[in-house]
């Protein structure tokens, strides 16, 4: 496929589609979808609403036409949507995808599912695991699940060759900032790459506070007092990650500095909804109405010409912009945007 770059209004290429599935999830992390907003009253999207798969596939074309090279997908939580590896396998035969990841609780990752989801084509998991302890764990995710069946579920992913699985982990002060080390301890020598996540203020449910986040500066200073560390180059330009190794060979590990060391010059990610609606940033209040035009009967030209102007007017850099003001403004829900 010829090199096709669409820019945005700051230069910056269109790379990436994040595809949420669901915006469903089996857990209820108190920094994500806290029990008392999503609670049994609250409205999830019907099913109707969701874009099928032959939606889903069309417009990620549209997307790999006009540059995208890596999709992730994710929800809420993607494994909760049937026959989601039918959906893998087209999505991987698209011409000029390079790359397919997948984030997930993997609390019903089993054996076979991960067998089944590497031989659709996915290569990477990422797995969000946010303490060792199993009371701050349940404390987080406000469900009984056990760390231990986490911890299972990686290692099915890593057997059936998902690798390297990736564990993501987000910090937030005085809930599981004491999981630091023992998250890195666990981590160390199993060929996963542990990343730290800053909390982030992203929706509007989470009661974020500035001094609730953990800066990556901190968290490394504290790893590096335990086993010394040496900075490593990015895998790719715009990499969310600064990555790190344990000079001792124990392996690698990442930090999500997205609140004290803003990534936005890079951002070359485009968000797609469940239902459909078009983000060009994380923190963004509106979206594109992608589905309209899907179900309208808008032809494969129309759509490039709509979305290729759609970034080529992006101007979002919202972490760079951040303050106590923005941070309470209304935003799209993560499990609903996808992460
Ligand atoms: P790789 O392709 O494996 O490098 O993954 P990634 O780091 O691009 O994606 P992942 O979903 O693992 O991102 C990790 C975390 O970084 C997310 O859960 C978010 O917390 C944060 N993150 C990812 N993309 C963005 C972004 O565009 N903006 C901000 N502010 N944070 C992001
Ligand atoms: N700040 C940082 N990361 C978050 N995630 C969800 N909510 C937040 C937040 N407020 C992460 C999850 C998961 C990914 C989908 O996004 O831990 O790894
Ligand atoms: Fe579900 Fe992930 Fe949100 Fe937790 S962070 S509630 S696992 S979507
Ligand atoms: Fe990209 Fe918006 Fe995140 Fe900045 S805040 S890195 S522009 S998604």
């Amino acid at each position: 496929m010829p090199e096709v770059t669409t820019l945005d209004a700051l230069a910056r290429p269109l790379r990436d589609l994040r595809i949420s599935l669901t915006d469903r999830c089996n857990f209820r992390c108190t920094y994500c979808m806290p029990r008392h907003v999503f609670g049994p009253d609250h409205e999830f999207l019907p099913r109707a609403e969701l874009l099928d798969f032959d939606e889903i596939v069309r417009s990620a074309r549209i997307f790999a036409e006009l540059g995208v090279r890596k999709l992730r997908i994710t929800g809420g939580e993607p494994l909760l949507r049937p026959d989601l590896e039918t959906l893998i396998e087209r999505l991987a035969a698209l011409p000029g995808i390079e790359d397919i990841s997948l984030t997930t609780n993997a609390s019903r990752l089993t054996a076979e599912r991960a067998r089944g989801l590497h031989a659709a084509g996915l290569r990477r998991l990422t797995v969000s695991l946010d303490a060792i302890d199993d009371t701050t764990f349940r404390r987080i995710v406000d469900v009984q699940t056990p760390v231990a069946r986490i911890l299972e579920a990686i290692d099915h992913a890593v057997d059936a060759g998902l690798a390297p699985v990736k564990i993501n982990a987000v910090i937030k002060r005085g809930l599981n900032d004491d999981q630091i080390e023992p998250l890195a301890q666990y981590f160390r020598h199993s060929g996963c790459v542990l990343r730290f996540i800053e909390f982030m203020d992203v929706g509007a449910s989470n009661g974020w506070k500035l001094d609730a986040v953990v800066p990556a500066a901190e968290i490394v200073q504290r790893l590096q007092a335990r086993w010394p560390l040496a900075p490593l180059d990015p895998n790719y330009a715009g990499e969310t990650a600064n990555r790190w190794r344990y000079r001792d060979g124990a392996g690698e590990i990442g930090v999500i500095a997205s609140v004290s060391e803003p990534f936005c010059g890079g951002c070359s990610r485009a968000r797609l909804s469940a239902e459909g609606k078009l983000y060009t940033c994380l923190f963004a209040s509106q979206g594109f109405d992608l589905r309209a035009l899907l179900r309208d009967g808008a032809d494969d030209e129309m759509l490039r010409a709509h979305l290729g102007t759609l970034w080529g007017a992006r101007v979002d850099r919202y972490s760079e912009l951040r303050t106590a003001e923005t941070a309470a403004t209304r935003k799209v829900e993560m499990s609903y945007i996808g992460g």
